[in-house]
């Protein structure tokens, strides 16, 4: 098996904790679509994991869910495995897999799928599989819950600070720039710095690739799978429900 690239390799330390604001913001949002989910229909998906926080909403907004949270990186994996493991209601529903969306094994009927900021990892030809996948796994009244963050096409996106969080005597901040890679494509370029008062302690830089995508583009790419897109909740949210059409 390839070994898996990880994107996330230096950055994946601070992702959970400079995500959790989007969750303060947006959880309620989130929420409110997986209450609909039938998660007696079959297990919920939580693709593209994270450390979790997506994961622990699904199983506490449906407490009689099982869940299937998907985590390829190895560094964010372990938050999202302590997470669930800390929790004794967790612990008994959520299962946690290292595999990624494409290739994992995934259960016949999904009652549900929360893809949280992570569409814009996959390229056109695997959403396209993807769509295809989820067609044939989605319970009848079920959706794929996803995020659609600007640019939703390839444009600059001047450094700006996306997350500051103070834990203990240090300040992390994260930083974040963009610019077009391509046709539907940019490079993120990121940086984590931690201080110390005056004190720089580390500086961290990664840059990965990004697919963009618009709300036309999504419904474009599922219309022929037989999925409809249905926008949920505040529009700076960026959320959409991909469910099957009647
Ligand atoms: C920006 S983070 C979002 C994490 C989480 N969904 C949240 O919103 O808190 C994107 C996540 O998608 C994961 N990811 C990237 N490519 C993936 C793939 N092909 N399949 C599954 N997960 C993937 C990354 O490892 C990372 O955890």
């Amino acid at each position: 098996m390839a070994e898996y690239d990880d994107p996330y390799a230096r950055s994946g330390q601070f992702i959970d904790i400079m995500i959790a604001g989007w969750w303060d913001h947006f959880g309620e949002a989130v929420a409110e679509a997986v209450r609909r989910m039938p998660a007696d229909r079959g297990p919920l998906l939580d693709a593209g994991a994270g450390g979790g926080w997506g994961t622990l909403l699904l199983a506490r907004t449906l407490p009689g869910a099982r869940v299937l949270a998907l985590e390829p990186s190895p560094v964010l994996r372990a938050v999202l495995l302590s997470r669930v493991a800390a929790s004794e209601g967790l612990r008994a529903r959520v299962t946690v897999d290292g595999d990624d969306l494409l290739s994992a094994r995934l259960p016949e009927r999904l009652g549900g799928v929360l893809m949280a900021n992570l569409v814009g990892h996959l390229s056109p030809d695997e959403r396209d599989r993807l769509w295809r996948d989820l067609a044939a796994r989605l319970a009848p009244d079920a959706c794929a819950l996803l995020t659609l963050a600007p640019p939703l096409e390839p444009e600059r996106v001047e450094r700006s600070r996306m997350s500051e969080v103070r834990v203990g005597e240090r300040v992390y901040t994260g930083w974040a720039e963009a610019e077009p890679a391509g046709a539907e494509r940019i490079t993120w370029h990121m940086t984590y710095e931690v201080r110390q008062g005056e004190r720089l302690v580390s500086r961290d830089e990664v840059s990965y690739d990004w697919w963009t995508l618009s709300e036309e583009g999504l419904r474009a790419e599922t219309a022929p799978h037989g999925l409809g897109v249905l926008p949920h909740g505040p529009a700076e949210a960026g959320l959409f429900r991909v469910v099957p059409q009647g």
